[in-house]
């Protein structure tokens, strides 16, 4: 299914209402798949007829989409993590450079045991990955409560990332080849923002 998904949002041609089911499907698997690295306990539940031995989330999530792509991973990983907080960081992306910058931040007030997962489709260079990580590790987060979530990495940013934060969980839906003079993914699936909110030039 996931191949399915990444062939429909790559596909130049898809509609923006085929785009937005695609990803909104994919977050779904993704989120299921984030859950794999958050922490659990085993706990016994009654069920109408026996006690039955089930496993709970430990801590309390908190989602960190980055502004603006990761907003689109935002309502998948709302209606799985139900419980869970949002903060947001807001990271531009110099056209020329592809440097990033922050421009907003509002995160909500942490306990070292909240595990954090951060949203952001695109992995490119990994620059607004490694801002985003600073600033949340300033805060006071622990580097292994983070899980970092995207849908297409480059390999350049994914080694970044790795280096930056050894300690950091990665999900990622697919692995590309390499980026582009512009530091574009290829062959990726153009600007995942402009394609979601439809702000092609
Ligand atoms: N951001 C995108 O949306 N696409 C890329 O290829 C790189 C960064």
């Amino acid at each position: 299914m996931k191949n399915e998904l990444m062939r429909i949002l790559r596909d130049k041609n898809t509609t923006r209402k085929e785009y937005w089911s695609a990803s909104d499907r994919l977050g779904y698997i993704l989120a299921l798949e984030a859950s794999e690295h958050v922490d659990r306990k085993q706990v016994v539940v009654q069920t109408p007829l026996a006690p039955a031995a089930c496993s709970q989330f430990n801590s309390s999530i908190i989602l960190v989409p980055i502004l603006r792509s990761g907003l689109a991973l935002l309502h998948p990983f709302m209606n799985y993590y139900t419980n869970a907080r949002v903060g947001f960081v807001g990271m531009r992306r110099d056209e020329k450079t592809a440097v990033a910058s922050l421009y907003y931040k509002n995160l909500p007030s942490f306990t070292s045991d909240d595990d954090v997962i951060v949203l952001d489709p695109m992995i490119a260079t990994g620059g607004s990955a490694i801002a985003t990580l600073e600033i949340l590790l300033s805060s006071g987060i622990a580097e292994e409560k983070i899980i970092f979530v995207g849908i297409v990495a480059a390999p350049e940013g994914l080694a970044a990332l790795k280096s930056a934060y050894p300690k950091l969980r990665l999900v990622v839906a697919q692995i590309d080849e390499k980026l582009n003079a512009h530091k574009f993914i290829l062959p990726g699936l153009g600007d995942f923002g402009d394609r979601y909110f439809g702000t092609e030039q």
